[in-house]
């Protein structure tokens, strides 16, 4: 097939070729299969793997148009990804499949396989709740965020970075569908599940105060260069295992706002809980252990940035106790209000999760969707009041109640 950047999608067999004459991963008479395993909406994702010692290796391979509605999206992403990644494994290592080689020609990204992890939306979904995942997933997002700041980097080379990593179609996509399209459908691409019309209309449509606060985050995200952030944290980017987690896919990588991050990964895990709460009420330990991760990540990444921040920033102005008190009582305001707008726009835009998704009984379904959307406006509306784990599970718990 013929990509849209001029260059070809890779066929399976070329993939394997490829993987012995320009990777040099397997020898020229190893025997392999090849298989594209792609699951996302967007590019596509080829395994190689060994017959002889089973050894394998990724290439994901981009093009113009997107793989599942054919729409144009800017190739650029995929260097950005590679890039993204490399800079994340040097932050954070052990957290990020290793980047093996990267064809700009090509658009084609070689690297880990880390298909022995699995993807945490679906162990969510089918309760199984790592011990470990607050305590890596702050890690991450300390360890990846505050080192990428004016803080802490140096000033012109951090404005380099800013500049390699805009891509302007890739920050439009989440202006639109997560800033601005679940409270002003103003492309009618909302898809609002029958029987929700009329709450929707009231509570995210009309609502003038909440517009005002989804505006200041909307306006956030488009002009903070704070940090560099992963773009996409959502649950079905973090794989897991009973050691640790690997982020993939940072193809929306850009210099924004370091709460859009942490509230991405917060906002999924409402997903799991709601769900839970819904179809299986009876599983009182899964919802519980989903409530402790969720409070103690809230919790461990806000002391881990502080620990960052003490470890990291020496210039003086920046070590003035009020103004530390501040950056980070920001980074944590934006981190509730974007995790408030991440569960809105999963519900009520059109890329919605699964774990909203699968359930078809209205009698499940339509409280579920308006529990979810109360959460997200109190995380918009109460961001300011220096909100700790336990006050955020304890909104739900009520809003459940
Ligand atoms: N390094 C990897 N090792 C193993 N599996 C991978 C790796 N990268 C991607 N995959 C698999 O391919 C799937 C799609 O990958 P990815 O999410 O990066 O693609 P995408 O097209 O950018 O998706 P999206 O529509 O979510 O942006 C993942 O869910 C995972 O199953
Ligand atoms: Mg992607």
């Amino acid at each position: 097939m013929c990509l849209s950047n001029g260059s070809s999608l890779m066929t399976p067999d070329e993939v394997k070729r490829y993987a012995v004459e320009v990777l040099h991963r397997f020898a020229p008479d190893e025997e392999t299969v090849c298989t594209e395993i792609g699951d996302g909406n967007i590019n596509y994702v080829f395994q190689v793997r060994s017959l002889r010692d089973g050894h394998s290796l990724i290439v994901k391979q981009a093009d113009r148009l997107l793989r599942s509605s054919g729409r144009p999206l800017d190739i650029y992403r995929s260097k950005v990804e590679a890039q993204m990644l490399r800079l994340e494994a040097s932050l954070a290592p052990g957290y990020v499949p290793e980047v093996y080689h990267y064809d700009e020609t090509k658009a084609a990204l070689s690297m880990e396989d880390i298909s022995a992890y699995k993807s945490l939306r679906k162990e969510l979904m089918a309760g199984h709740v790592y011990d470990h995942l607050a305590e890596h997933l702050s890690t991450f997002l300390a360890k990846t965020l505050l080192p990428t700041t004016d803080l802490v980097m140096d000033r012109q080379e951090k404005k380099r970075r800013v500049r390699f990593f805009i891509d302007p179609e890739l920050c439009d996509i989440t202006e639109d569908l997560v800033l601005t399209e679940p409270y002003y459908d103003y492309k009618g691409r909302n898809v609002i599940t029958p029987g929700n019309e009329a709450f929707v209309e009231t509570s995210l449509y009309r609502d003038e105060m909440l517009h005002a606060e989804v505006g200041k985050l909307r306006d956030t995200f488009m002009n903070d260069a704070q940090a560099l952030l992963h773009g996409d944290l959502h649950s079905g980017s973090i794989f897991v295992d009973a050691q640790g987690v690997k982020i993939i896919d940072p193809e929306f990588a850009f210099y924004g706002p370091m709460g859009y991050d942490i509230g991405n990964v917060i906002g999924n895990l409402f997903f799991s809980w709601a769900y839970r709460h819904f179809t299986a009420p009876e599983d009182t330990a899964t919802a519980q252990a989903l409530e402790t991760t969720i409070c103690s990540l809230c919790d461990l990444t806000a002391a881990k940035l502080s620990a960052q921040y003490d470890a990291l920033v020496t210039f003086p102005l920046y070590r003035a106790e009020a103004f530390r008190r501040s950056y980070l009582h920001r980074v944590m305001a934006d981190a509730y209000g974007y995790a408030g707008t991440e569960i809105i726009r999963r519900v009520v835009g059109d890329s919605k999760v699964i774990e909203v998704t699968s359930v078809t009984d209205p009698a499940q379904r339509l409280p579920m969707e308006r529990a979810l959307i109360k959460m997200g406006i109190f995380l918009i509306k109460e961001r300011e009041r220096d909100l700790t784990g336990d006050a955020v599970v304890e909104a739900f718990r009520l809003i459940l109640a």
